[in-house]
């Protein structure tokens, strides 16, 4: 096990109603609050009027800004930081999923940097201040609700780009199970998709001694996969969003990350399909995830075994690893099949064009300093080329 520090602060209020508790918790925090949301399924299922409701009645007064598209848009980022400057806004509520989560944070420290935003995406350069903000949860996915990253695209560059500071995690999250029952289908297999492949990035590792945190990863994964069909079954099933809805957070706060070294070159790969394709993030990771596990398992097939027979279930031989690891990594394919996610990038309509740019992009080899990504397999621009290509 490496050396750790974990430090989780967001407070997360979990279950029926919850949401109409943040006029009170905003109460004593913030002076004039901005209100973002996305485009408009809040307003469709009750929520807005709800969470409006709750700050009128606390004497919380806001400003709103909807308009979140999914892989949230820098241009918007920046008309919100030029509304909390104008109108003094002093926290940001979040309502809807990680993008309008992940530009709250980019509004948030956008505020005190002065600058255009995306230099901090671009650089990584820490940040001492910004905006505290809070969300309230309506789709399991991205897990923005715990943790202190930030993913934006900058639609004029074609680049989508993460950030991540400690003074980013939410101040508290709402999560209610029954907020979610309104998200079509597809949506839910995007965000199981997400939410499997936080695990995957922490758990495959070449780190040894990490008995705990295996455990915890093979449960969480083995909660997504039990309760998403039952959700798909009954897309009120409270039982099963309450799982689904949980593991989310649990996948993501960084806890079942902690001392073993990580990979991400999955969610590398894939940040640059969404941000020239468009394409949900779960989606591409659901196509993804499968070609990388067949490209890289030889490089540590003690782990991917585990997988197979911990996770997937797998009854097999030991003495033959690579069938054993083929039929855990088929057995994905499959369930990722039966959530109705795309099974290659022809499903998504992307071609051949643009792979050999997008490999170059993900390991930093177009912009002349190459710098391999994964932890598990270090992987080249040409791996991630043979990877994307495995998959078309
Ligand atoms: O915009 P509205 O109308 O609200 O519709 C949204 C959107 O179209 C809809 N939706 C959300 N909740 C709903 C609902 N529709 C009906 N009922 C509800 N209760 O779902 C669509 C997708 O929303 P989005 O916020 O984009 O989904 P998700 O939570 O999957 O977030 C994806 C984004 O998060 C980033 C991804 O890259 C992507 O941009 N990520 C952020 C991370 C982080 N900050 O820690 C980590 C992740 O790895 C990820 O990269
Ligand atoms: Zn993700």
């Amino acid at each position: 096990m490496l050396n750790f520090n974990f430090y989780a602060p967001a407070r997360i209020l979990f279950g029926k109603g919850e949401e109409s508790r943040v006029g009170e918790l905003l109460k004593p925090r913030a002076k004039k609050v901005l209100l973002h949301y996305g485009g408009g399924s809040v307003k469709k299922s009750g929520l807005y009027e709800r969470i409006a409701a709750s700050l009128t009645s606390s004497g919380v007064a806001f400003v709103e800004l909807g308009g979140v598209m999914p892989n949230p848009r820098l241009s918007l980022v920046h008309e919100g930081i030029d509304l909390c400057r104008r109108e003094q806004v002093d926290f940001i509520l979040a309502v809807g999923g990680g993008s309008v989560i992940d530009s709250s944070k980019a509004i948030a420290m956008g505020v005190y940097y002065d600058g255009d935003v995306w230099n901090l995406y671009e650089s990584g350069a820490a940040i001492e201040r910004a905006l505290p903000v809070a969300t309230v949860l309506t789709i399991p996915a991205a897990g923005s609700e715990s943790s202190g990253d930030t993913v934006v695209t900058n639609e004029a560059k074609q680049l989508k780009y993460g950030y991540g500071s400690p003074l980013l995690r939410p101040v508290f999250s709402v999560l209610n199970p029954e907020l979610f029952f309104t998200l079509p289908k597809a949506q839910l297999g995007y965000g199981v998709a997400d939410m499997m492949s936080h695990v995957f990035e922490r758990y495959f590792t070449n780190t040894t001694h990490t008995d705990l945190t295996d455990g915890l990863c093979e449960a969480t994964l083995k909660t997504l996969m039990k309760n998403a069909p039952a959700a798909l079954k009954d897309m009120r099933d409270y039982d099963a969003w309450s799982e689904l809805g949980f593991a989310g957070t649990v996948a993501h706060n960084g806890l079942v990350g902690m001392g073993r070294e990580q990979d991400w070159a999955c969610h590398g790969m894939e940040h640059e399909l969404s941000a020239i394709y468009d394409i949900a993030h779960g989606a591409g990771l659901a196509v993804l995830t499968p070609g990388w596990m067949r490209y890289v398992y030889r490089d540590n097939i003690e782990m991917f075994v585990q997988f197979a027979v911990n996770v997937m279930g797998v009854d097999g031989s030991f003495r033959d690893p690579d069938a054993l690891v083929e039929e855990g990594i088929s057995r994905l394919a499959a369930f990722f099949a039966r959530l109705g996610l795309p099974g290659s990038l022809r499903d998504l309509d992307i071609d051949e064009t643009r792979l050999e740019e997008m490999a170059k992009k993900a390991t930093g080899a177009a912009f002349g300093e190459e710098r391999p990504i994964g932890g598990l397999k270090k992987l080249r621009w040409q791996d991630v080329l043979a990877i994307y290509r495995m998959v078309l």
